[in-house]
């Protein structure tokens, strides 16, 4: 994997994360609302129903009072049975009472009032109100007041209008304000008295299991009735888990993942095509251009055979020139009478050889012209070397300039195009015979020499004219750099791409006090390659 790949699925992998926590928080946020909009709902219900009975207990006594204290009270039997169906229909009204508020005045007993009952329902089951007599004797007439008692229940109490001393005492079992059924089994419901505990009922289901509880939400409200200190709180504890479902956390996960893995797959398929179609591009760029630079090649070699036309057409006239007087001789000892056979014999011997020789060079000077692809083969040097020497001696004699060769005594190969290996032998000849042209050397010389050294092969071309001058030294294989009025500069930029083509290098230096040279090197062939 390479570090911009890293880079870029750490990036994924970063984004796939926050991806999830967002989520998470997400999620979080809105249970946490919606739990708190329900509890809020429900403890509004709650609130309304309490409400609803609360005002049942106040018109329970009104009426009672009413029909206790008017101008014509009820007779007793009445008045019981009335309070014997309220506490029927209304379980949660655990007793009523019925009492007459007197003032002790007496000596002997303290100050203070006396409650003495006139009825009580159910009989047995209610409880001693005498300490509550002198609080109830200072209520307002008419007014509720509501006093703590035992057991979950609370005490509602009310006096009739004076002259009448009646009150009415009933008791309230909180338990049962609200049906089992009403109240949520996911909170913990409160009523308080004064901030007195008359109900505490836990939760009954726990969302809350096992883990660590992060949100509790709250509701109070204060009963609004006559006896209005009631107050009733709902709390309902959160934890992590139900808040953030594990189930759907980690499908979020997966489901994201998938995409995203699914995401980074597409995009790894597409930098791959991308990179395989600049490949393909830069294949055909790079095919294009040696298409180019072989043409460039061949139309260099057919200019340079122009310029070799006169030093060849000098080459072929003398054999030609020889062919034809050793014909019209053996012609003549021919027409004779008794013609001796063999100076004829030898004379057309040595025509024949003559011929020969002529007609390789008409083909070595073909084959350098050819257009043809170039094939790199495993090629013997010695022999392309002697193949560019033959075809450039003849021009080079004519500018009387002398090519020596050394050649290496072994048989070295390598891999190249012969042709294209004659082409870079021949400009740097040229180069070398364009230096010697205008040099005051009186004995113009080129060497050519061949060697293997270090599985290596190195094809040097040296000449002992002026040298390079040091500033061109750089520049001499850039294309179209030249010295030369007529140069066009592209020959040795040309050898450079051909010897590059086939693995190999091409160096310029001066030689101290004599000229310059070029050195080729060329991986020599292995065994295999040439086997
Ligand atoms: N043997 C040499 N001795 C001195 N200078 C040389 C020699 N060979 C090349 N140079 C310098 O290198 C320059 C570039 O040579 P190159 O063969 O690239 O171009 P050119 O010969 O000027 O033109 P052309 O495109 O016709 O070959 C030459 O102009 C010349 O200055
Ligand atoms: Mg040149």
């Amino acid at each position: 994997m390479t570090k911009t790949t890293f880079t870029y699925w750490l990036a994924g992998v970063g984004l796939w994360l926050a991806a999830i926590l967002s989520f998470a928080f997400y999620t979080i946020e809105t249970t946490e609302q919606r739990l708190s909009d329900e509890l809020e709902a429900t403890g509004r219900t709650l609130h309304r129903l309490i409400s609803q009975r609360v005002a049942q207990h106040d018109a329970h006594m009104t009426s009672l009072i009413a029909v206790t204290s008017g101008a014509e009270p009820a007779r007793s039997g009445a008045v019981r049975q009335v309070m014997e169906s309220i506490t029927r229909f209304y379980p949660r009204i655990a007793w009523i009472v019925l009492v007459s508020l007197e003032s002790r005045e007496g000596s002997s007993t303290p100050p203070g009032t006396l409650i003495r009952r006139l009825l009580e329902v159910p009989d047995g089951e209610t409880e001693d109100l005498s300490p509550r007599g002198d609080a109830i004797a200072k209520q307002q007439p008419g007014r509720i007041s509501v006093y703590p008692s035992r057991n979950g229940r609370y005490l509602l109490a009310k006096r009739a209008q004076p002259p009448s001393a009646a009150a009415v005492v009933l008791a309230i079992d909180a338990r049962l304000l609200l049906e089992p059924e009403e109240r949520p089994p996911w909170a913990q419901l409160q009523l308080t008295l004064d901030g007195q505990s008359l109900l505490d009922l836990p939760t009954e289901t726990v969302e809350a299991s096992g883990l660590p509880l992060i949100a509790s939400p709250h509701f109070e409200s204060v009963i609004d009735g006559e006896s209005r200190r009631l107050t009733l709180s709902l709390d309902r504890p959160v934890s992590l888990a139900a808040l953030l479902p594990l189930k759907q956390l980690l499908g979020f996960a997966a489901a994201t993942g998938l995409a995203f893995f699914a995401i980074m797959f597409a995009l790894r398929q597409r930098q791959a095509a991308q990179i395989s179609q600049k490949t393909m591009q830069e294949a055909e760029a790079r095919a294009l251009l040696q298409e180019r630079e072989t043409l460039l090649a061949h139309a260099s070699r057919v200019n340079a055979m122009g310029e070799m036309a006169s030093g060849i057409a000098h080459e072929l006239t003398q054999p030609l020139t020889a062919v034809l007087s050793r014909s019209q001789a053996a012609l003549r000892l021919a027409s004779a009478d008794n013609p001796d056979i063999r100076p004829i014999a030898d004379a057309l011997e040595i025509n024949v050889r003559e011929a020969k020789r002529a007609g390789e060079m008409l083909k070595r000077m073909r084959d350098y012209a050819s257009n043809r692809a170039p094939k790199p083969v495993t090629s013997a040097i010695n022999a392309i070397v002697t193949e560019i020497v033959a075809l450039t001696l003849a021009d080079l004699r004519q500018r009387g300039i002398t090519l020596e060769c050394s050649l290496a005594p072994e048989p070295i190969r390598a891999m190249v195009d012969a042709i294209e290996l004659e082409q870079v032998l021949h400009n740097l000849i040229r180069n070398a015979a364009d230096a010697l042209e205008g040099a005051e050397t009186l004995a113009k010389l080129i060497r050519i020499e061949t060697e293997a050294v270090n599985g290596e092969i190195q094809i040097v071309v040296g000449d002992n004219g002026p040298g390079i001058a040091p500033d061109a030294l750089q520049k001499l294989f850039h294309p179209f750099f030249t010295t030369k009025p007529e140069g066009m500069g592209l020959g040795l930029s040309l050898c450079a791409t051909l010897v590059e083509r086939v693995d190999g290098r091409i160096e310029a230096a001066n030689i101290p006090g004599s000229g310059a040279s070029f050195t080729i090197f060329l991986p020599a062939a292995q065994a295999q390659e040439i086997a």
